[in-house]
């Protein structure tokens, strides 16, 4: 049998309780898993004086992926900054991946089936602002370089090749940022050349998001630099059921950490009530990029599966708890195997 090691990252607030549930599904595969627990976020920040202690990026970069649940960031902290940003750079996860597909569910648009796929490292984003004129005028740098831009562009294509997503869609402002979005399609455009089995367009930033809402169904792979994904990735999940399935993955050259989109939600820690279908989901990514497709979509299948039956938590309309949401995707994995034998 196969053994992957996993970094464990539960985090804050919902972040141990959405973990738990999905490693909890993972253990029912026929895998075996080698488990690593890391720290991360406020609490570790209580404890050792870090959200990111040196000892956690060690131990994802020690393990084959890692599985993150979300962070609290309080407010009133003046010195405290998210972990978030900061493990992006440490491993270099470059790609920010949001697949964007329709559930059974009436709060989700039918047919959708696309990738949002966001640079992850540069942008409006590299934190280089500064105050000028006495604090009358601020400014922020945009960085956008050739290099990141290829490397986004090729994991686009790979990733709509991998999906069956025939179009990839290069989603820039060139028109009024002249330098910085016009090189990001420029090379963009010029990578897929490569790929002549995919159909590769453009579309200016703002016709992309009226395009999404008017008719998601006609996109594939969305690629695109890291404020306009940022906003597109989110406008994209609310198409398809929003924060309570919405997951994705952070890919690096040498790791890749999987996590739902969403945070901490703290006023639900600890109650049972959180939807773990994001992070359930997250863990099916997580699968795919392990090289256990099958697996994967066999867990995917599963999710929708107790969606369509309602097995869900409140936020879906349901009256399940967080862990018995879990147990009902073991029942429709185990269902299935049975079939299947
Ligand atoms: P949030 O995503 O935690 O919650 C937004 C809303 O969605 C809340 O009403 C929450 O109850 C609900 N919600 C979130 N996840 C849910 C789930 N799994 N099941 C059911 N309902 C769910 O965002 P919010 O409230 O803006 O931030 C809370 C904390 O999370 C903050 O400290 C923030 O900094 C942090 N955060 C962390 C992120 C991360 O770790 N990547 C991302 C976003 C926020
Ligand atoms: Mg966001």
């Amino acid at each position: 049998m196969k053994t992957y090691r996993i970094a464990l990252l539960g985090g804050d607030g919902i972040g141990p309780e959405v973990i738990r549930a999905a490693r909890r599904v993972l253990e029912v595969l026929p895998i075996g898993w080698e488990w690593l627990e890391g720290e991360i976020g406020w609490q570790a920040y209580q404890q050792w004086g870090d959200p990111l202690p040196a000892e956690t990026l060690n131990t994802i970069r020690r393990a084959d992926a890692a599985l993150f649940g979300a962070v609290t960031t309080p407010p009133d902290v003046p010195n405290y900054r998210s972990p978030v940003l900061r493990l992006r750079q440490e491993l270099d996860l470059f790609a920010n991946l949001r697949p964007c597909r329709s559930i059974p569910h009436p709060i989700s648009r039918p047919d959708v089936d696309l990738l949002v796929v966001r640079e992850n490292t540069e942008d409006l984003y590299v934190g280089r602002e500064r105050v000028e004129e006495d604090g009358e005028m601020a400014v922020a740098e945009m960085v956008i370089t050739r290099r990141a831009s290829a490397r986004i562009m090729r994991i686009a294509c790979e990733q709509a090749r991998q999906r069956n997503l025939r179009r990839v869609t290069v989603v820039h402002k060139a028109n009024v940022l002249r330098q910085t979005s016009g090189l990001f399609r420029r090379v963009a455009l010029e990578v897929g050349r490569a790929y002549p089995d995919l159909q590769v367009d453009e579309m200016l930033v703002d016709t992309c998001a009226m395009e999404l809402i008017r008719a998601p169904q006609s996109f594939g792979v969305i690629v695109t630099t890291n404020l306009f994904g940022d906003i597109l990735s989110d406008e994209a999940s609310m198409l398809v059921g929003g924060l309570g399935v919405a997951c994705s993955a952070n890919m690096g050259e040498q790791t890749a950490v999987f996590e739902p989109v969403h945070g901490s939600a703290p006023a639900l820690a600890g109650k049972d009530q959180a939807n773990p279908l994001a992070a359930i989901g997250s863990a099916a990514m997580m699968l795919e990029y392990l090289g256990e497709g099958m697996l994967a979509r066999r867990l995917e299948k599963a999710i929708n599966r107790v969606i369509a039956v309602r097995q869900v938590t409140p936020d879906l309309g349901g009256t399940l708890g967080t862990q018995a949401v879990a147990e009902a995707v073991i029942q429709q994995l185990l269902l299935e195997e049975e079939v299947r034998e």
